[in-house]
């Protein structure tokens, strides 16, 4: 059944912020038994930014928030709501976006926090526009967040060599249905996935304890080849889904914006959909896997590279643990 709306909701600003500090291919021979040469060529990473010990996921997400409103002409106190999907908030609680909100100094916003670890953005963008189309908001700041090197061990290759830390943020707002905007979105979550791709230490069942910590409980858990297979799969089925489902081909897409987990995923996702290279944004090389942060950077990236203009159909796509994924179709309305 289609919702009922009041409303259109679109990207009007979009940012991004990630720590100076490059650890790269070569530095990771150094800590683990890997080589450059495997990390490129199973995976599309050639480097990842690493914050400084004492950096929680507020302070880039803060920062790319700032760049987010500054793109799209506003000030903190013209937000509304503030989003931040992550799987590393500064701490349990409060929300992260609490904190950002203060750091701001977003007097008049609202917010909370979102987990649905790799598709947190695509969940938080279908809230922010959930709330603008039903008239409760006019502005949001989705601000994707990570600092995941604080959760990996660094002592196991099959995980510390994928992923980085950074933060993307976009402001959506209300603006003239004519200009399209946010025009569908797609969610699936199955939790029999779990079990592929975990954290299980620190929360309400695995409370921290000497001994959730000797076993290694606080770190990213993945059985690569397994959420490798999922991946694909959900990523490929649902991008042709959105695309189909609203009339469009794979030939009408000026942007594809994947979730930066594998290039081999993204590569695979795009044959299946019947995508050129000239049509999909791949910023894996120099920043890793992100988590919630590697869509709206990858969506900057590509401002930045003169990709994205009033008008362009873009897809966004994530999958990630739970299992969670989802798709965003939206026309392109940043100035
Ligand atoms: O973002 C959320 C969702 N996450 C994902 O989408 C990640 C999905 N999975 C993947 O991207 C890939 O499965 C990985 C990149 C994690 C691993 O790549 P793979 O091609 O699936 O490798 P594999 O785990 O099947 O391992 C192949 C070989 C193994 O050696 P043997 O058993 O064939 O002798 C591994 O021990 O590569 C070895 N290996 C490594 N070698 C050098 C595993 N990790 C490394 C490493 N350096 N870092």
């Amino acid at each position: 059944m289609a919702a009922r709306t009041l409303y259109t909701a679109g990207i009007t600003g979009v940012g991004m912020s990630f720590p100076e500090k490059k650890l790269t291919n070569a530095d990771l021979e150094k800590m683990v038994d890997t080589n450059a040469e495997w990390i490129v060529e199973r995976t599309g990473i050639k480097e990842r930014r690493i914050a400084e010990k004492g950096i929680g996921a507020s302070f880039h997400g803060a920062k790319a928030a700032e760049h987010a409103l500054e793109h799209a002409g506003l000030t903190p106190l013209d937000v509304d709501l503030i989003i931040v999907p992550t799987v590393t908030p500064d701490m349990l609680f409060p929300a992260t976006a609490c904190l950002i909100q203060d750091m701001l100094g977003a007097k008049n916003a609202w917010g909370y926090d979102l987990e649905a670890a790799c598709s947190g953005f695509i969940f938080a963008l279908q809230n922010a526009r959930a709330q603008i189309e039903t008239g409760h908001v006019r502005r949001v700041l989705v601000i994707g967040t990570e600092i995941m090197s604080s959760i990996l061990d660094w002592e196991d290759r099959n995980t510390c060599i994928l992923f980085g830390d950074g933060a993307g943020a976009v402001v959506v707002e209300r603006i003239d249905e004519s200009r399209g905007g946010i025009l569908d979105a797609i969610h699936h979550i199955d939790g029999s996935g779990a079990k592929y791709l975990h954290m299980t230490g620190g929360g309400s069942l695995n409370p921290p304890t000497l001994e959730t910590v000797e076993k290694n409980m606080h770190y990213v858990y993945q059985e690569g080849r397994d959420v490798y297979k999922f991946a694909v799969r959900g990523m490929a089925g649902i991008t042709k889904e959105i695309v189909q489902k609203n009339g469009f081909t794979g030939q009408d897409v000026d942007l594809f914006v994947p979730h930066q987990a594998n290039i081999r995923i993204i590569q695979a996702a795009q044959r299946r959909v019947g995508l050129e290279d000239s049509q999909v944004a791949v910023t894996i090389d120099r920043f890793g896997n992100t988590t919630a942060a590697s869509i709206p950077s990858a969506l900057r990236v590509s401002y930045e590279e003169g990709r994205l203009k009033e008008g362009s159909l873009v897809v966004l796509c994530a999958f990630g643990a739970g299992f969670t994924w989802g798709a965003t179709l939206l026309r392109w309305t940043a100035p």
